[in-house]
């Protein structure tokens, strides 16, 4: 019997790879990623004056045709991972770092190949309840009691837009309102924040920015006399936006107190905790984040302080159902998927279909459990402190105490600008590429800051940081 013709035009099934296939492509990953972390102790931690190379990015175009995955890897080597900030280096002492462990990079690979469709329960009721149990362990974390609501997210930036949209809906903020509401930080809150009024359509409110006392926090007493002052003329106070580890120097606002002035007057009260969140696992963190659990929301990142590859925020809503109203929706073809007494991600977020994200946190929680995280988050306030302590007895002047695992810190000499000065020493440190940090602004002067958040960091970096320092000062000193 002749056999029909096909159909179907493409009988090239090579998306589906057989499983020697496979292994032959994973065994090259695995090759490659194997021999990135192995080196890790010789790489830089950031490529100084490297962008010329990636403007020659023609290897990374999209071609008609097929390349080897040997010819893919060394481009991605070379464009890629030797350009720019390594994050995954132990030297990162910039921004906030993070790290990226390993298992969680596996929890990705399960997901993308498992590809449950994380956003909706009746999808994936296991991808879904996965998911509460995150949000369920950090809410608890943070002392919330039962009835709040959360969702993974991309990271801080997202989960700060998703908080500041659930206050304005539930603060009732319409856009003939906006113009006389009043949302009160300080300096020293993330442009993250700003961004999201921006975006949710508050551009026109009043933004407030508090004095700070002489350890970056905000200062109680004039956001007090300001809200007053505020009502007195009419305006309409409606959000204070707390610090739980500023970007700048890790200042922790003073959280029960700022709660009893948002219940006087009744302001939602949100708690940026993006770096300083988990360190709730730790004793010392736990004592300075006092009174977060007394916020309305709060955002935390586990890319950061749970030292998770980049891509990883959540935010928690003390009453899950202003979450929900914010971001109420329905559609026809969404019908079978509705669910009584289950929220899911998609109800709680802008996203519908979603990166499953919980199996990159959840795989490690559960391989490690929580007091593997407590002993490396002790042991990044331990190396602070040190290196808060050698800096002074170096010469460097350091702002304050940190509050969290940020120095801020400069050097004064006689006979130098003290910008122009602090930005040799950051431009050789970048340039020996070894250790990265990177500057702010504070009190109008260019200053130097180090935060020790990766994994990777232990003393070997930081002594080579203030051998480094030492050294640079010694040359400017002459
Ligand atoms: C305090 C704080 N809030 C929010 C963010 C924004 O987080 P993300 O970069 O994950 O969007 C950051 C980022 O560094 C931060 O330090």
């Amino acid at each position: 019997m002749k056999s029909p013709k096909p159909y179907f035009t493409n009988n090239v099934f090579e998306l589906e790879e057989s499983a020697t296939e496979r292994k032959a492509l994973l065994d090259k990953i695995q090759s490659f990623s194997e021999d990135f972390i192995d080196t890790l102790d010789t790489q830089k931690a950031f490529h100084y004056d490297t962008h010329a190379a990636t403007e020659r990015d023609f290897f990374l175009k999209i071609n008609r045709d097929k390349e080897s995955l040997d010819d893919i890897l060394a481009f991605f080597k070379e464009r890629v991972v030797d350009t720019g900030l390594n994050p995954a280096s132990g030297g990162h002492l910039g921004y906030i770092p993070g790290g990226g462990i390993y298992s969680s990079a596996l929890g990705d690979y399960l997901a993308a190949v498992t590809n449950r469709y994380a956003g909706v329960f009746y999808a994936s009721p296991g991808a879904v309840k996965m998911e509460d149990a995150l949000i369920h362990w950090t809410g608890k974390l943070m002392g919330f009691s039962d009835g709040f609501g959360g969702n993974l997210t991309s990271g801080g930036s997202i989960a700060n837009l998703i908080a500041l949209h659930t206050a304005k809906h539930h603060k009732n903020i319409t856009t003939s309102k906006a113009s006389k509401s009043v949302v009160y930080c300080t300096s020293q809150s993330h442009h993250s924040i700003y961004k999201a009024l921006k975006i949710i359509g508050l551009e026109n409110c009043i933004i407030r920015e508090i004095p700070l006392d002489s350890h970056f926090r905000i200062s109680v007493s004039a956001l007090g006399t300001q809200i007053k002052h505020d009502e007195h003329i009419g305006l309409n106070p409606f959000l204070i936006i707390a610090n739980a580890g500023s970007t700048d120097v890790g200042a922790i606002d003073p959280m029960e107190k700022l709660s009893n002035i948002s219940k006087t007057h009744n302001i939602w009260m949100h708690v940026d905790a993006a770096y300083g969140g988990f360190f709730m696992l730790t004793a010392l963190g736990k004592e300075r984040l006092k009174g977060i659990e007394l916020a309305d929301s709060v955002i935390l990142d586990p890319h950061k302080s749970l030292f998770m590859p980049y891509g990883l925020g959540i935010v928690l809503v003390k009453n899950i159902d202003h979450l929900a109203s914010a971001h109420a929706y329905s559609a026809n073809y969404m019908r079978d998927a509705e669910m009584e007494n289950q929220y899911s991600p998609a109800d709680l977020s802008p996203e519908l279909s979603k990166h499953f994200r919980g199996l990159r946190m959840w795989l490690p929680l559960k391989l490690y459990g929580e007091s593997v995280f407590s002993g490396y988050l002790n042991e990044k306030l331990q190396l602070t402190n040190y290196l808060h302590q050698e800096l002074k007895a170096i010469g460097y002047e350091v702002l304050c105490e940190p509050d969290l695992t940020v120095v801020a810190f400069r050097l004064e000499l006689k006979n130098y600008d003290s910008d122009v000065l602090n930005k040799i020493i950051l431009d050789e440190i970048q340039k020996d590429g070894r250790i990265f940090i990177s500057s702010t602004v504070l009190e109008d002067k260019l200053t130097l800051r180090a935060a020790i958040l990766s994994f990777r960091t232990h003393q070997k970096e930081i002594d080579l940081f203030l051998h480094l320092l030492k050294k640079i000062k010694h040359q400017l000193d002459i």
